[in-house]
């Protein structure tokens, strides 16, 4: 039995490896994941899109996230290999200090291994805290749909270079918070590289470049489930297999090779 921990993740980042990470929020496809390889399952509140049929991920609550941590662990309690569980903190799960700790718990005892939260360096003392307190997090930085009213819509973050460089300062900080790990979502490719090289903690990205340690992708936007037109960085791994693991085997070889992501899934500026 193989189980997946920050240590392997680790242990991939210092050997070049690339990981797969994809968005479960059941038990049947968590198992089906972790037969096919993925190595961290993350429980996002896109949830909150895909299964609720809302368009943001505001809604998603805590207890919405909890039972999908819970079936998510049960899926993969049996399976040979034991992805690594990672669960979002949902919109205003966070807004104190407590509330962050209470609710991290809550992920925490429901099954989750890491705990994500979308900001920046304002997160710092959250992030320390959790951290001090035996919970991992992994920050998520760039675009972060819980801030779409904020942003105006969902669209690529740090372009310019003042955004660029505050997105470096964001990341060193929560990094020397205590962050386990930085998610980078929708970030021009030449951003995420040097996030890359300045951190020594493992890195995924999703529509950020082929330079993360890890590539993540909503479940049901790699099956082809996406509903009207598709983000850049998305492809279907369903096309031309006769299967849903086979789907997601062939995004695991195809991170692990580093043929996916592609030109065409990341933005040069
Ligand atoms: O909730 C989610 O699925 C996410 C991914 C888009 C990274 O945060």
């Amino acid at each position: 039995m193989k189980r997946i921990n920050l240590l392997t993740l680790a242990g991939y980042r210092e050997r070049g490896e690339r990981f797969a990470c994809l968005t479960a929020y059941d038990a049947s496809f968590a198992r089906c994941m972790a037969n096919a390889g993925i190595e961290v399952i993350l429980v996002g509140d896109s949830l909150g899109m895909v299964l609720q049929g809302h368009n943001s991920t505001i809604p998603v609550t805590v207890d919405d996230m909890t039972y999908h941590v819970e079936a998510v662990k049960r899926g993969t309690q049996e399976t040979e290999m034991r992805p690594m569980i990672m669960a979002d903190l949902p919109f205003m799960s966070f807004a104190t200090l407590d509330e962050t700790l209470r609710n991290a718990g809550q992920l925490m005892r429901a099954g989750a291994q890491v705990v994500k939260i979308e900001g920046g360096r304002e997160l710092a003392e959250r992030v320390a805290r959790l951290h001090e307190n035996g919970v991992p997090c992994c920050v998520h930085l760039g675009l972060t749909p819980q801030s779409v009213n904020c942003f105006g819509g969902f669209r690529v973050q740090g372009r310019d270079a003042e955004t660029a460089e505050r997105i470096l300062e964001d990341v060193r900080i929560l990094t020397e918070a205590g962050a386990a790990i930085v998610l980078l979502e929708c970030v021009p490719e030449p951003l995420a590289t040097r996030i890359q090289q300045q951190v020594s903690v493992p890195t995924i990205g999703i529509g950020a470049g082929p330079n993360l340690d890890g590539q993540v992708l909503v479940m049901h936007d790699m099956l082809g489930l996406g509903v009207g037109r598709s983000p850049r960085f998305v492809h279907d791994f369903l096309a031309g297999q006769t299967g849903i693991e086979d789907a997601f085997q062939a995004y695991v070889t195809a991170v692990r090779e580093g043929a996916y992501p592609a030109a065409e899934h990341w933005f040069a500026e």
